[in-house]
């Protein structure tokens, strides 16, 4: 496994596989390795020569620097990780590779981004698009995977290289949880074991707005309301930042359920920020 920090050695692996007529899957990470993560190398692996997995903590897609600063990092950890898994090249530029001074071009894509998490995490999505297109040009990846776990992400990184025209396919992949229903992150590690036994609640909301579609419940306002509920009966829930039914594609808001709804929740479990969601599709009677 190679282990590569500048940019411009990086794109030279990229051209010289393309050379070679290789395909490279890419899964664009900020570390801490998790079965989510792996989940997506392990795709990129089955349907790509090689894969090339970036770790990169993105300054500018953190809103507040308390955030930037807590967020878990544990490189060679993530790196004997990768290595055990078959990554052929691990990308882990410095900040300042990323963003030399005089850095001032950036990505933003409008309307997407200004509701659910664009809401409460102003500049976020710029932040992520920019690096995104920034690590597209860099890797020059055939397929990019991508999680549902972050669906607003995944939505805003497919219409940008569409709207752009980036030669590069987004594959979007389920959500992994843990045993009891956790949405993996990596800011998991963060929680105390009240704040884990709590941040149960996104799952235990995304069954009970399942089980009340499947018995005939497409009223949005009331699967908000009975989310809110479970997820407020926490202790360590400080703040809800929003519980939304919105349209898969557009993320607009929608009155009812149907196929294309989508549940998306974005709480605050002691300090830590934590978001989930679900669709309907298979609950729909
Ligand atoms: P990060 O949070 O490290 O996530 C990297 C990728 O893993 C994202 O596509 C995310 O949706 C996916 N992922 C995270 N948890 C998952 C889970 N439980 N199941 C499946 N996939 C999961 O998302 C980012 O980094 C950054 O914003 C990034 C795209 C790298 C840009 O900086």
């Amino acid at each position: 496994m190679k282990i590569v920090s500048v940019v411009e050695e990086m794109k030279h692996i990229s051209r010289s596989l393309h050379v070679e007529n290789k395909s490279i899957g890419f899964v664009p990470t900020m570390g801490a390795l998790h079965d989510g993560h792996l989940s997506l190398i392990k795709e990129a692996a089955k349907y790509n020569d090689y894969v090339v997995v970036s770790i990169f903590i993105n300054p500018i897609q953190f809103d507040e620097k308390k955030d930037l600063l807590a967020y878990p990092a544990d490189i060679l950890r993530d790196l004997e990780i990768a290595k055990k898994i078959g990554v052929s090249v691990v990308f882990k530029p410095t900040v300042n590779e990323m963003y030399p001074s005089g850095f001032c071009t950036f990505v933003d894509t409008e309307g997407l981004p200004q509701n659910l998490c664009g809401s409460n995490r102003s500049g976020h999505f710029k932040g992520v698009s920019t690096v995104v297109v920034k690590l597209f040009n860099i890797v020059k990846p055939e397929i990019a995977y991508f999680g549902e776990k972050d669906f607003q992400q995944a939505v805003i990184v497919t219409r940008l290289v569409k709207d752009l025209g980036m030669d590069v396919k987004i594959a979007v992949l389920p959500t992994v949880r843990a045993d009891d229903g956790l949405a993996l992150s990596s800011r998991n590690v963060r929680l105390s074991g009240l704040e884990r036994g709590d941040a149960l609640c996104l799952f235990e909301a995304i069954k009970n707005a399942k089980m009340l579609v499947a018995s005939g419940v497409t009223d949005a306002t009331s699967i908000k309301k009975s989310c809110l509920r479970i997820i407020n009966a926490k202790k360590s829930v400080k703040k809800v930042d929003y519980v939304s039914v919105v349209n898969r594609d557009t993320l607009l808001d929608v009155p009812f359920i149907d196929e294309s709804a989508l549940l998306a929740m974005a709480i605050w479990v002691g300090e830590t920020r934590l978001i989930d969601n679900c669709s309907f599709a298979e609950c729909i009677v």
